[in-house]
């Protein structure tokens, strides 16, 4: 089992490069299905995490070529197209279901178990299926299987109960070589809906409006190849952000896009962080650490639910109390009792938590629960008295490359250790 043993107490400096981002990446691999020419999809600044691997996988097993280099990724069309996505893969990474759009797109159908659950919710795909419906596909749900198929797709209006990310991205995926005009309203406007956006755009389709709560798609007959280079990861650099600011360093992140964080720049400043920005970096400098009376997490523009276990975890050392609600999963507190052991001292109940800041965290060996919560782990044990040890860090190398080579190269006291992990 691998896990991160980090010496506490050392303030992070320097600067670091931010790679492209895992929640661009994932569906704009899937939407590589739809290239139906005899050339490659080339995409840049992929970032070597676990769940690009997976997705290779599937994409290998439906019969596509993907190759790896340095940070591009070269996806080919084999010459026949399966559409069972394997069972295993299923469970391994939910974002497998952002396969159903392209798929149904470009063959007409997809076979795939129900994806499970995780440890931060129910994660139902309701919103998916209700849109893939209205768009003319028949899904038949039995044993654990969804099997779905289309004659044809027919353009048409799509009312989200609830901006779902990956309902609005598998919906465009799927409505692009529709017949006709798709109108998806009250859709997500994340920065990595306008990057699927701008990819399939560059295939040869039509979106207008990703962005904003009204996306507008045009059927066209077919997409194409193209290159396509990925945006940096917002996660990842607010990670980053906070580990400088829980140590009391000055650390800078380059090649990033600020505007993408600007909800979570507000709230750092409003927690005494100091912050300057160019067009493509932020640097945080050392700043004495306050509550803030509220965090509550939303669907962009508001604060995003992935940051806010590491948020949690500066939180616990902000003078003061902070109240966080979060809104968009049902059980994202995990990391909490996973805190309480290094000495934080927090109040859970329901969907809010209570953090009163503490003087000092105390090393401990902890659990890395999911890849947001293992990360809010080591932001605590960077900032604790003496060294923590944090265990399955195969959650936090899902979305994070290289944590441990990042932090070490700002100075931090990190090794990691062990073997490695069964796949989960
Ligand atoms: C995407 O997940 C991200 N994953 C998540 O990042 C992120 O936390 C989430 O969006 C919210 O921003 C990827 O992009 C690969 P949702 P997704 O559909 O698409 C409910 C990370 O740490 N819902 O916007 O699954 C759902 O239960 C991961 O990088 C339905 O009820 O998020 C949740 O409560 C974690 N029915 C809420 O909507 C549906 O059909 C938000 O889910 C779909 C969703």
């Amino acid at each position: 089992m691998e896990e991160f043993i980090v010496e506490g107490g050392h303030k992070l400096s320097g600067s670091l490069q931010v790679k492209g981002a895992k929640n661009s990446m994932l569906p704009i691999m899937a939407a590589s299905v739809l290239n139906s020419s005899d050339g490659s999809v080339v995409l840049h600044n992929i970032p070597n995490i676990y769940d690009l691997h997976v997705m290779k996988n599937i994409l290998d097993s439906l019969g596509f070529k993907v190759e790896y280099q340095g940070d591009t990724l070269q996806i080919t069309p084999g010459e026949e197209i399966h559409y069972v996505i394997p069972d295993d893969f299923m469970r391994e990474m939910r974002s497998s279901i952002f396969l159903m759009g392209p798929l149904l797109a470009r063959i007409g159908k997809v076979k795939l178990t129900y994806p499970g659950g995780c440890s931060i919710g129910p994660r139902p795909i309701d919103l998916h299926l209700k849109g893939l419906a209205s768009l003319g596909v028949q899904v038949r749900e039995e044993n654990g299987y969804i099997e779905a198929s289309a004659e044809k797709l027919l353009g048409t209006d799509i009312h989200l109960d609830y901006p779902s990310v990956g309902a609005t991205e598998n919906l465009i995926m799927a409505a692009v070589l529709a017949h006709g005009k798709t109108t998806i309203y009250n859709a997500a406007k994340e920065p990595e809906i306008v990057d699927l956006q701008n990819f399939l755009n560059a295939m040869g389709c039509q979106v207008r409006g990703a962005g904003t709560e009204k996306i507008r798609i045009e059927g066209v007959p077919a997409a194409g190849k193209c290159h396509y280079r990925i945006i940096p990861d917002r996660i990842v650099a607010g990670t980053y952000l906070m580990a400088a600011a829980i140590t009391g360093g000055e650390v800078t992140l380059h090649e990033i896009i600020p505007s993408h964080l600007d909800a979570v720049v507000a709230k750092l400043k409003e927690a005494g962080v100091e912050i300057q920005g160019t067009e493509d970096s932020l640097t945080v400098k050392d700043g004495s650490l306050r509550a803030v009376e509220t965090l509550r997490t939303l669907p962009y523009p508001g604060f995003p639910t992935d940051l806010q276990a590491p948020m949690s975890a500066l939180l616990t050392k902000a003078r003061g109390d902070s109240l966080i609600v979060e809104n968009v999963f049902e059980a994202r507190f995990q990391h909490m009792e996973e805190l309480i052991k290094m000495n934080a001292q927090v109040n859970v109940k329901d969907r809010n938590a209570l953090i009163t800041g503490v003087e000092r965290l105390v090393g401990a060996r902890v659990n890395a629960t999911d890849l947001r919560a293992g990360a809010a782990l080591v932001l605590a044990a960077l900032a604790a008295e003496g060294t923590s040890v944090i265990q399955h860090v195969w959650h936090i190398d899902r979305g994070y490359e290289s944590m441990e080579k990042a932090l070490k190269q700002l100075g931090a006291r990190i090794e990691r250790a062990g073997g490695p992990d069964p796949s989960p």
